[in-house]
C-alpha cells in the first residue's frame, strides 16, 4: 500500500509492533463422514417430525461418523486437505492445536493422536476445549505463536463426533448434533494483514445451560452414571438461544470496532451453526444483508468446534470468499463461551 493510500481497515494488532509479521490462514480443508441421518430417519427413532426440526432450526440432515471412525480420523482428514492446499507437508508442521468436546479419550489429546495419523513429526501438539466456540480459541492461541516468532506454521482444528455423547432418546436435543471436521493452517503471509482480531469470552456462571454431566473427576462413569444417562449431553434450550443471539452480537460488534470496520464492508459472515433463527436474529440486529450470512447448518447441522472450521472451508471452495476479502466469524457455545473474528482473507 502506497503512504498515501486511505487505509480501509484498521488493524488493532499493528500497535504492537510486529515488525511486518501477520498471522494468515494459508488454507483450510474439511471431512464430513459419509453416512446421512435425515429429519425423516429421526420421526422413527424419537417423536418429533421434519416439520418441526426445519422450523425450528433449519437443520434437515447431519452426518454421522462410522462406529470405527473417531474424531482424531475426521480431524486428520481434514488436516490432510488443508495441507494439501497450503502446500505444507507434515514436517513443515511446529504446532497442532485441536478444538473438541468429544476427544477420542480423556487423554492422550486428540491432537496428538492426529500427530501421530497424519505424521507431522516435530510438531507440539495439544487439545483446547471451548465448546462451539473451540475454533475461533484455537485460531487466536495459534495466532500468538505465529506473531511471537515462536513458530512459522501451526495447524488449527476443529473436529467432532457429537454422535458419541447425543443421547438418541431425547429429541430435545438428538436432532439438533452432527459430526465433521474442519482445519486451517496458519502462516505468516507478506502484504496481508490476516487474522486482524479476535474476541474471546465466557460466562462460567451459565455452565449448567449446556453440559455433560458424567465422565470427569465429578462423576466418573459407573455403572449408575451409565444408567443415569450421565454421560450424555444436556441443554436448556430457550435459555442458551437467548444468550446466544445476544453473545454473538456483542462479540461480532466490538470485533468490527476494534478494525473501525462497519457492516457493510464485510463479505461473508460465518456464524456458528447451530441453528437458522439465532443466525437470523444475529445477522439483523448486525444490520447485514440476508446474503452476507453464511449458512449450511441444513446439511450438517451442528458440529460443535467443527461448525464455522467446515463453514469456512465451503465458502472458500465455492468461491465465497476471495483473497483480499474481509470475513467476520462469531460463534457461541458451552461454558458459555463466545467469540468474534475478522480476517482479511
Ligand atoms: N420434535 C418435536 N417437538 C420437540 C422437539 C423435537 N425434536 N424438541 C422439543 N420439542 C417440543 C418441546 O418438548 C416443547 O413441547 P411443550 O411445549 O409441549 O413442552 C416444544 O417442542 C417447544 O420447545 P422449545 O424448547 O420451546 O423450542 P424452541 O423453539 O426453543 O427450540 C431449540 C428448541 C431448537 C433447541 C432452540 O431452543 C435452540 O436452538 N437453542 C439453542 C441451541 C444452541 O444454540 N446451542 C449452541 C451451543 S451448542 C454447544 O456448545 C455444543
Amino acid at each position: 500500500m502506497s503512504p498515501t493510500t486511505t487505509p480501509k481497515f484498521r488493524n488493532p494488532r499493528a500497535k504492537h509492533n510486529f515488525q511486518g509479521r501477520t498471522c494468515s490462514v494459508a488454507a483450510v480443508g474439511s471431512y464430513v463422514p459419509s453416512r446421512i441421518l435425515t429429519n425423516a430417519d429421526l420421526e422413527k427413532m424419537v417423536d418429533t417430525s421434519d416439520e418441526w426440526i426445519t422450523t425450528r432450526t433449519g437443520i434437515k440432515e447431519r452426518r454421522i461418523a462410522a462406529e470405527s471412525e473417531f474424531t482424531s480420523d475426521l480431524g486428520a482428514e481434514a488436516a490432510r486437505r488443508a495441507m494439501a492446499r497450503a502446500g505444507v507437508t507434515p514436517d513443515q508442521i511446529d504446532l497442532i492445536i485441536v478444538a473438541t468436546i468429544t476427544p477420542d479419550m480423556p487423554f492422550p489429546s486428540t491432537a496428538c493422536l492426529i500427530q501421530q495419523k497424519i505424521g507431522a513429526r516435530r510438531s507440539a501438539a495439544f487439545d483446547i476445549e471451548a465448546a462451539c466456540s473451540g475454533f475461533i480459541y484455537a485460531l487466536e492461541i495459534g495466532q500468538q505463536f505465529i506473531m511471537s516468532r515462536t513458530y512459522d506454521t501451526v495447524l488449527v482444528i476443529g473436529a467432532e463426533k457429537l454422535s458419541s455423547i447425543t443421547d438418541w432418546k431425547d429429541r430435545n436435543t438428538c436432532v439438533l448434533f452432527g459430526d465433521g471436521a474442519g482445519a486451517a493452517v496458519l502462516r505468516s503471509r507478506p502484504n496481508s494483514h490476516g487474522l486482524l482480531t479476535a474476541v474471546m469470552g465466557a460466562d462460567g456462571e451459565k455452565a449448567d445451560l449446556l453440559f455433560m454431566p458424567g465422565g470427569g473427576s465429578r462423576c466418573p462413569a459407573s455403572l449408575e452414571s451409565v444408567n443415569s444417562r450421565l454421560h450424555f449431553l444436556r441443554m436448556e434450550g430457550k435459555e442458551t438461544f437467548k444468550n446466544a443471539v445476544q453473545a454473538m452480537h456483542t462479540a461480532a460488534t466490538e470485533a468490527l470496532k476494534r478494525c473501525e470496520l462497519d457492516i457493510s464492508r464485510i463479505k461473508l459472515i460465518i456464524p456458528h451453526q447451530a441453528n437458522r433463527r439465532i443466525i437470523d436474529a444475529v445477522g439483523e440486529r448486525l444490520g447485514a444483508r440476508p446474503d452476507q450470512l453464511f449458512v449450511n447448518l441444513e446439511k450438517y447441522g451442528n458440529t460443535s468446534a467443527a461448525s464455522v472450521a467446515i463453514a469456512l472451508d465451503e465458502a472458500v471452495q465455492s468461491g465465497r470468499i476471495e483473497r483480499g476479502d474481509l470475513i467476520l466469524m462469531v460463534v457461541f457455545g458451552a461454558g458459555l463461551t463466545w467469540g468474534a473474528a475478522v480476517i482479511e482473507w
